[in-house]
């Protein structure tokens, strides 16, 4: 089903363009067909202290999986995002920072204040015996601090894992041990919604885990100013640490292979994975893809309202726009708190050229009709963006035309953690918009369709999407297990990158996202394993078994569907259901906290007892009918007691 209306790039668009269509079609081409060539001229759009001489190295083939770019240069993360902008940007702002209450000032910083800011930090994190290759753990709100902390980090070689703010004490334990950080930086207290969210007292439960034993200190800034716990010898006041610090810093000189940062997320099976992404080909990759698929000019006020804590925040919020020299706002609130126009009021307080966000905010916001934009004009937007999950043409056509006026083109950008930066996506003033179609893939991206064999499909197909070749902003690894890097993104079909998502393609050679094809949910743009909400589930006394699954939300895209098994001796009851709720925001975080729990004295299994997770989704999308073959249930009587007890749930 193919979205009937185009949206043609009109003449002003093609006329005021980094590349029109033609130029899009043979930098793409030049990209793919000589790759080498390509990046060899365009990494040079960063700083290297030694010019690479080297492009690429790298294996797709699942026995030696090897990605190498640019590899014989030398550069800075930090260096690339501030020194260089100091000759000519100096007194440009660089963040526009929004707090939560809307009656509070917004502050400004600029460039060569932020240097400042971040020089002395990493000052501060080197008096506190953080070096080159050390891991650091961010768990902080949306304030300035968490990108100074992020810079920091690797302004001296530090890996920097930062952690969403929204994540349980547990969650945070469970990624502090895994990637073995030897420090947290954290602030007393968030605010989201006019609503504290207690980060250092989070950290000081994560650390009475008997299992972290890698920190060494806790540096908390002082933001809310809440009443918080201190531990002498080991908390560290931020101002202190910086108030005496020196202004200078030199940027370590980092190999473009060297690791940058790691990012957790999940997948469909065990915990959540740490993401590596290295220095070099990360910081080229996240630079072109703001300035192209931004269409990003001089002087231009960029919006992401992602969160640091996830891919986008880096990407968008840190790298990709102080690497470009952008204006940028950052919003620590919630889009619709005070009053769902808050956004709106934000572009016109701020001039917003463009704005960035995801689809399950702008449906949050249709919700709320013509009030979303009540009182403001937003004529300053020039460009929208979306990314996180796939957008319904509904929610595409009111961000066009009740946000943006009808005026400005949106760009579906579609990629994930793994890929560092965008894949899919229109180029304003190159792509033909389809609501629903993230289009087409950047420069030097080459997607396939396959079916399950691995065999590529041709035309007019659907089917797992999958990269054929390494492109510089590619993850190279999973922190501390490179062989489950292999396992999950190059085993299932031959040499190629597998993203996990389906795909169709159609006449024009557009892709439209169907959703991921293994055991992964999106909730409201936040990715989650079902494997991570069961094993929390289980580790309740009373639960005996559990499935989780997605189906379809309105708001939320799509929302947690559980089905519980409790052991002999437990009583199924609504407070027990309240309990496992508050059970699963505690382990995880209140993002996995379930939409609807099932109690399922059975589950629907195969003789050999694998659960049989089709049916369970079916069953928890309403879609009773074409349930498919049963015939391999142990149990088939399972099923119908299910459906007879699915309106009953939740
Ligand atoms: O299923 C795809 C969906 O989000 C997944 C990646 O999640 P994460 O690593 O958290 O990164 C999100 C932000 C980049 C993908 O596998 N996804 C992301 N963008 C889109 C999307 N689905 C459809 N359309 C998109 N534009």
């Amino acid at each position: 089903m193919t979205e009937a209306r185009v949206y043609p790039v009109t003449e002003a668009q093609r006329q005021n363009t980094l590349a029109d269509n033609e130029r899009y079609l043979e930098m793409y081409q030049q990209s793919v067909v000589n790759p080498e060539r390509f990046w060899r001229e365009h990494g040079q759009r960063i700083d290297w202290f030694t010019p690479y001489t080297q492009i690429k190295d790298v294996s797709f083939d699942h026995e030696n999986v090897d990605i190498n770019w640019f590899f014989d240069g030398t550069t800075n993360a930090s260096y690339n995002c501030l020194d260089r902008h100091l000759e000519h940007k100096a007194d440009q702002v660089a963040i526009i920072w929004e707090p939560d209450e809307e009656d509070k000032p917004s502050l400004k910083v600029t460039y060569k204040e932020l240097h400042e800011r971040v020089c002395r930090f990493a000052n501060g994190l080197k008096s506190q015996g953080v070096g080159r290759g050390d891991v650091v753990a961010i768990y902080m709100p949306m304030v300035v601090e968490a990108t100074v902390a992020m810079l920091a980090c690797s302004r001296i070689g530090a890996i920097h894992s930062v952690v969403f703010g929204g994540f349980s004490p547990e969650a945070l334990a469970g990624r502090i041990i895994d990637s073995n950080a030897k420090l947290v930086i954290t602030a007393d207290e968030g605010i989201r919604g006019g609503r504290k969210v207690p980060l250092k007292k989070n950290v000081d439960l994560a650390l009475e885990n008997q299992a972290v034993t890698s920190i060494e200190k806790v540096i908390v800034l002082r933001h809310t100013h809440g009443e918080i716990f201190w531990q002498e010898g080991r908390d560290v006041n931020w101002h202190d640490l910086t108030a005496l610090a020196s202004p200078n810093c030199s940027a370590e000189e980092m190999n473009a292979e060297d690791p940058l940062f790691i990012l957790y997320t999940s997948g469909s099976t065990g915990q959540p994975k740490g993401v590596l992404h290295t220095t070099g080909g990360y910081l080229v990759y996240a630079s072109m893809t703001h300035q192209y698929v931004f269409d990003y000019k001089d002087g231009e006020v960029f919006w992401c309202n992602a969160d640091v804590g996830w891919i986008t925040g880096h990407t968008y919020v840190t790298y990709g726009p102080l690497l470009n020299g952008a204006t940028m706002v950052m919003h620590e609130g919630v889009p619709n708190y005070p009053a769902s126009n808050r956004i709106s009021k934000i572009v016109d307080k701020h001039q917003v050229n463009i704005l960035y966000t995801a689809p399950t905010a702008i449906r949050a916001l249709m919700a709320e009709g013509d009030a979303a934009v009540e009182g403001t004009d937003r004529s300053s937007l020039r460009l929208l963006g979306s990314v996180g999950e796939p957008i319904n043409p509904e929610a595409w056509s009111w961000y066009y035309k009740t946000i943006g006026n009808e005026q400005c083109p949106i760009v579906d950008t579609w990629w994930q953690t793994e890929t560092g930066g965008a894949m899919l996506t229109p180029l304003p003033g190159a792509t033909d918009l389809k609501p629903g179609s993230a289009t087409r893939p950047f420069f030097g991206i080459k997607p396939a369709l396959v079916d399950n064999e691995g065999r590529i499909l041709e035309g007019k197909q659907e089917g797992n999407l999958v990269i054929l070749d390494s492109w510089p902003g590619q993850a190279r690894s999973v922190f501390g297990d490179h062989e489950r890097f292999v396992q999950t993104y190059f085993s299932s079909f031959k040499g190629m990158y597998t993203t996990g998502d389906g795909a169709r393609r159609d006449e024009d050679g557009y892709y439209w996202i169907t959703g991921r094809v293994d055991d992964v949910l999106n909730v409201s743009g936040h990715r989650m394993g079902t494997a991570e909400i069961e094993s929390a589930l289980v580790s309740h006394h009373d639960v005996a078994e559990a499935a989780v699954v997605g189906f379809p939300h309105d708001i939320k895209g799509q929302g947690i569907y559980v089905y519980v098994t409790l052991t002999a001796e437990s009583e199924y009851s609504d407070e027990l259901k309240t309990e496992l709720r508050q059970w699963v925001r505690k382990e995880i975080g209140p993002i996995a906290s379930p939409d609807i729990i099932q109690w399922a004295p059975g589950l629907p299994k195969t003789r050999s007892g694998k659960i049989m997770r089709r049916i369970l989704r079916k069953i928890a999308s309403g879609e009773y009918e074409n349930l498919g073959d049963t015939s391999t249930l142990a149990d088939p009587g399972v099923v119908e007691s299910l459906i007879k007890d699915r309106t009953l749930a939740g």
